[in-house]
């Protein structure tokens, strides 16, 4: 079911229940391969196509360490946005994370709901480090550091889960703090 555009294809997603999604993922040895970089310029594309702010690469059913995710402003939807612009106030292009290691900066933690591709439909409230120290390969291969704060931080935690076979539900900090999004955005006003 995924198609070809200029860019690269959309790929399917696995969803919660597929056993994809809960290994943990395998270490980038060659992020400079034609397989990692075409996979890279694909999961761009897929989550341009969804619409959505991330995706890990269990998630399109390759169980290795490599994140994509960005953060577009869209001042016509603050449900998407408007968390922490304190921290990115132009937002966040595409990154590409590969073999990250997040360390947290402080026992500071933020709670905010959270969806995902895997688990279409629902929202749920999770519990994350406020602020995290991170380690990651671009898609060069290059080795960077950066700090990361709220929900730009928040993005990056839930997508390195993927990586460790953790989603989102499994973290709830009260399992009664889940729902369908319709629902939670309709009560939670
Ligand atoms: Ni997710």
């Amino acid at each position: 079911m995924s198609y070809k555009s200029m860019f690269g294809k959309v790929l399917n997603v696995a969803l919660m229940g597929n056993p994809v999604l809960g290994k943990k993922c395998r270490p980038v040895l060659d992020p400079l391969t034609s397989e990692v970089q075409e996979l890279i310029s694909d999961m761009k594309e897929t989550i341009r196509h969804r619409g959505c702010l991330g995706i890990a690469a269990p998630q399109v059913f390759c169980p290795i360490r490599l994140v994509v995710y960005h953060i577009p402003i869209k001042v016509d939807d603050p449900e998407t946005y408007d968390l922490t612009p304190e921290y990115d106030p132009e937002g966040v292009p595409p990154q590409v994370l590969i073999n990250p290691e997040i360390t947290p900066l402080s026992d500071k933690m933020s709670e905010g709901w959270e969806g995902c591709q895997s688990v279409p439909g629902l929202l749920g409230l999770v519990e994350r480090y406020h602020s995290i120290h991170l380690k990651t390969m671009d898609e060069k291969g290059r080795i960077y550091e950066k700090e990361a704060h709220g929900f730009h931080a928040r993005i990056i935690q839930h997508e390195c889960d993927h990586l460790d076979g953790i989603l989102f539900p499994h973290k709830l900090k009260d399992p009664r703090m889940f729902g369908y999004y319709e629902e939670v955005l309709k009560y939670l006003k």
